[in-house]
């Protein structure tokens, strides 16, 4: 029977185009998509030039983005997507540590280096003591898992931000536990930093009010063989952005202590544990 396109059953109509041997989840998903957004279109009513503004939006969107820059990505955490795909997949029990974004800055092959190692190469800002354990929920020491971190330099940027200006993996390393479960690492206290905002998705945010910044962190990604993928950050207490992180990154149970060392090798210190949660059974 042929269904022609009528406003009240737009929906409706465009979902039983589809084929009979669409794969389901593809069929749930994209259905699921078309109701949403035909419901979104009712409510809000657009007129021709506000579609037209939206099309454009996302054009542009798209057209900046490039291999060093995903301002799509960047769209989705402005809008909270990301941390709520991130709080979906990650569901864990009391104990354990939270999840939060990888964010944009992440690079493969950081190299592994001594425990204690300095992972500041550029010599700028306030040297910090980062230690602490892998444990399990039963508070068991987890060896051989890799702690990669990394964070921005004492001007706010990562190092991939500014090629040729830092050196190369300033504020990045890897550190593998024994069978303590103990890392540490020297890096620098971190400060805030705007994301990147000369584009749409900054335009977008200054007419609506927000600010680009998010608050001072260090980044961890924390894999071990049988356990759950950690990605976290710690964050600095008291840093003005905590609560009105552009990105929506911050949870209460991760905001770190970073207690001030009197006449110690680092002006600052850091400890935190990261709890995991054993891998599920073919993970
Ligand atoms: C970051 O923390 O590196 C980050 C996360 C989301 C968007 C931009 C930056
Ligand atoms: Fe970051």
């Amino acid at each position: 029977m042929t269904r022609f396109f009528t406003e009240a059953d737009s929906a409706d109509v465009v979902n039983a185009r589809m084929g009979p041997d669409v794969e389901p989840r593809l069929r749930d998903v994209m259905s699921a998509l078309v109701r949403h957004l035909h419901a979104f279109a009712k409510e809000v009513q657009p007129t021709q030039r506000e579609w037209e503004s939206a099309i454009d939006f996302l054009t542009r969107t798209g057209q900046i983005c490039g291999p060093e820059r995903q301002e799509f990505i960047l769209l989705s955490d402005t809008l909270g997507l990301s941390m709520l795909v991130d709080a979906i997949n990650n569901r864990r029990p009391p104990g354990a540590t939270e999840n939060t974004v990888l964010g944009p800055f992440h690079v493969e092959g950081a190299p592994e280096r001594a425990h204690g190692a300095n992972i500041s190469l550029d010599g700028k800002g306030e040297s910090c003591l980062f230690e602490g354990r892998v444990l399990g929920l039963d508070g068991a020491p987890i060896a051989g898992a890799r702690v990669d971190v990394w964070s921005d330099n004492a001007e706010g940027f990562y190092d991939v931000q500014q090629p040729g200006v830092q050196p190369k993996w300033n504020n990045r390393g890897i550190f593998v536990t024994g069978e303590d479960g103990a890392y540490r690492f020297v890096g620098i206290k971190p400060v805030s930093y705007p994301i990147p905002d000369d584009g749409p998705v900054g335009q977008l945010l200054a007419r609506l009010g927000r600010h680009p910044w998010r608050p001072a962190h260090m980044h961890f990604l924390v894999t071990a063989p049988g356990w759950q993928t950690l990605v976290t950050h710690t964050f600095v207490g008291g840093d003005p952005y905590l609560e009105s992180d552009t990105v929506f990154g911050v949870k209460q149970t991760l905001v770190a202590p970073f207690e001030r060392v009197e006449g110690g090798e680092t002006i600052w210190r850091s400890p935190f544990d990261f709890v995991l949660v054993p891998a599920a059974a073919g993970q």
